[in-house]
């Protein structure tokens, strides 16, 4: 795990107990609007990538169902303890994994989900290259905030570790996930909510 990674580790952990007091979206309506618009179909196959407490898990089971299936991830292990300690019905599998780096076979998923993730993410393009290798041919990534990019990148502008943190611009988000080799990129910037989507070729 690289230097920094290992810090943002130390920081998540950190905030476990104060996490969906505090910190984690509360807004249901902001939850639910945001899932909806992910075009999750029922009996998906999801990988929620920094899953932290599990706020957002919920609402994305909601749609794909009891077929469904969720692989969550985060690198801050006390977070996705505290996502497996509350017992989301469904099918669900934890995983204690770094996206630049995933234990997992090639495309096995029908969407990657990033909600408030991406930021931290050390090296962008090897988290989305390998995002990519793990989404079937035709599948999505949704990288979503339930706040807009300025706002995040200015509360991220707040805090040491997590500083440099930021949501790309448009055209430098728009470059990456292209060079990562998806296609109908999609960048929707509104003013309380933020929501990248991009496919993979058939
Ligand atoms: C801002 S929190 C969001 C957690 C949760 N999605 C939520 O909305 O409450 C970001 C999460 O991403 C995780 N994370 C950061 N970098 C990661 C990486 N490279 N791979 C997997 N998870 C990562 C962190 O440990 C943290 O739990």
């Amino acid at each position: 795990m690289l230097k920094n990674s290992l810090s943002l580790r130390a920081f998540f952990n950190g905030r476990v107990d104060i996490w969906d007091e505090t910190v984690a979206e509360k807004d249901v309506t902001k939850l639910t609007r945001m899932a909806t618009r992910l075009h999750l179909e029922p009996g998906a196959t999801i990988l929620d990538v920094g899953t932290g407490t599990g706020v957002f898990l919920p609402y994305m089971l909601n749609l794909i169902g009891g077929d469904g299936r969720v692989v969550a991830i985060d690198i801050a292990d006390q977070m996705l303890l505290r996502a497996k300690d509350k017992g989301f019905q469904g099918n669900i599998s934890y995983i204690y994994a770094d996206i630049m780096s995933l234990p997992l076979g090639d495309e096995i998923f029908d969407t990657v989900v990033c909600y408030s993730s991406f930021p931290h993410f050390q090296d962008r393009l090897q988290a989305l290259q390998e995002a990519y290798r793990v989404i079937r041919r035709g599948g999505w990534l949704l990288i979503c905030h339930t706040s807009s990019r300025a706002h995040i990148n200015e509360v991220h502008g707040q805090m040491d570790v997590v500083k440099h943190d930021t949501i790309p611009d448009a055209d430098e988000m728009r470059s990456m996930l292209s060079t990562a080799g998806f296609s109908d990129i999609a960048i929707e910037n509104g003013s309380d909510s933020y929501l990248a989507h991009a496919r993979k070729p058939q």
